[in-house]
């Protein structure tokens, strides 16, 4: 049917036709909310880069994430700045690490809150590299030992989720097999399976002070280029038992998005990640975008390109506007 027996206008013209004919709908249940944990007491640093976000101490993140909680968002992720670096990222799995005290306290207070724990070593190492290096490149396998008692320590803290993000070779397998070897068999895996070597990531290494010492992340991580590469990747992760997928960044990969949501039957997440938020904080600070607008506009972009998790600095903000409408 054509012009003028079909008018695409006359389903416009009313909230209630438009609310009627959308197809995608953005509600604070797909949201997580990162939330970065350091050491001490009633510490709150902000972040330059990321304005409005901070590095938390464990009683500070766990009064946030009763905020999140409150909010209505159903999932926060965790992730820890350590009080020493080392060559190995040693912290990362210690029994008393701010994370793991994070985790701890946050399901004290909020049981029903899902808590992840991102699980990787760059935060960690004093190299800035996510994991073990063996003459000054990332060894995978070495490095996926210290991955699993890494996760094994997030699980017994009461993590329910544990996040594998330094895209290392087997990574889901070594999570799994040395989870369900501990009796941590409910704990589940979300995978940063698409994780592509960005720019993006700028502001969050500013935060955690995790930006390699030397080389770069391209060894690793996916090159922005390969879209087909992303789905062999997702594949791998379904096959080796991941809970969750993920796809980041997020803005500059919508048609990855796309794509992992049309080929995999397991939830998908994006991670809308620190250079995205930096962007939109910056220009609605200058008074160039509507900020309240951009924010729900990006995030329901997401879910239309397929996203069923949102990982994302805006999550309070957007769980506050999603309650106003
Ligand atoms: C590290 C990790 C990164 C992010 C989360 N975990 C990126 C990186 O430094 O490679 C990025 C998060 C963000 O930019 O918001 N494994
Ligand atoms: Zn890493």
């Amino acid at each position: 049917m054509n012009f003028p027996d079909f008018r695409a206008r006359r389903m416009r013209r009313s909230e209630g036709l438009r609310r009627m004919m959308r197809e995608n709908r953005l509600s604070a249940d797909n949201l997580c909310y990162p939330i970065f944990v350091a050491g001490g007491t009633n510490v709150v640093k902000p972040i330059t880069s990321m304005p409005g976000q901070s590095v938390w101490s464990v009683d500070k993140a766990t009064d946030l994430a009763a905020r999140a909680y409150d909010a209505g968002i159903p999932a926060v992720i965790l992730f820890g700045i350590p009080d020493k670096k080392d060559p190995v990222g040693s912290e990362a799995w210690s029994a008393n690490g701010h994370v793991q005290r994070a985790i701890k306290a946050i399901k004290k207070r909020c049981p029903d809150l899902v808590v992840s724990a991102d699980s990787c070593f760059c935060e960690y190492t004093d190299h800035g590299h996510c994991g073990v290096l063996t003459e000054g490149v990332l060894d995978n396998d070495a490095s996926l030992e210290n991955l699993a008692r890494t996760v094994i320590s997030y699980a017994r803290a009461g993590a329910d989720i544990v996040a594998p993000s330094g895209m290392l070779d087997g990574f889901v397998t070594a999570c799994r097999e040395s989870l369900d070897e501990e009796g941590f068999e409910q704990t589940a895996i979300m995978a940063y399976s698409a994780k592509y070597a960005s720019a993006y990531y700028g502001p969050f290494r500013d935060a955690v002070e995790s930006a390699p010492q030397h080389g770069d992340r391209r060894g690793y991580q996916m090159d922005p280029a390969n879209g087909r590469e992303a789905v062999r990747e997702v594949n791998m992760d379904v096959a080796e038992g991941a809970d969750i997928v993920m796809v980041k960044p997020a803005l500059a990969y919508m048609d990855i998005v796309r794509m992992i949501a049309d080929e995999v039957n397991l939830p998908l997440a994006v991670y809308n990640v620190s250079g995205e938020y930096a962007m939109i904080e910056a220009a609605a600070a200058n008074g160039w975008i509507d900020r309240d607008r951009i924010v729900l506009e990006t995030l329901t972009g997401f879910r239309r390109a397929g996203a069923d998790i949102i990982i994302t600095y805006h999550a309070l903000h957007a769980a506050g506007l999603l309650a106003k409408r």
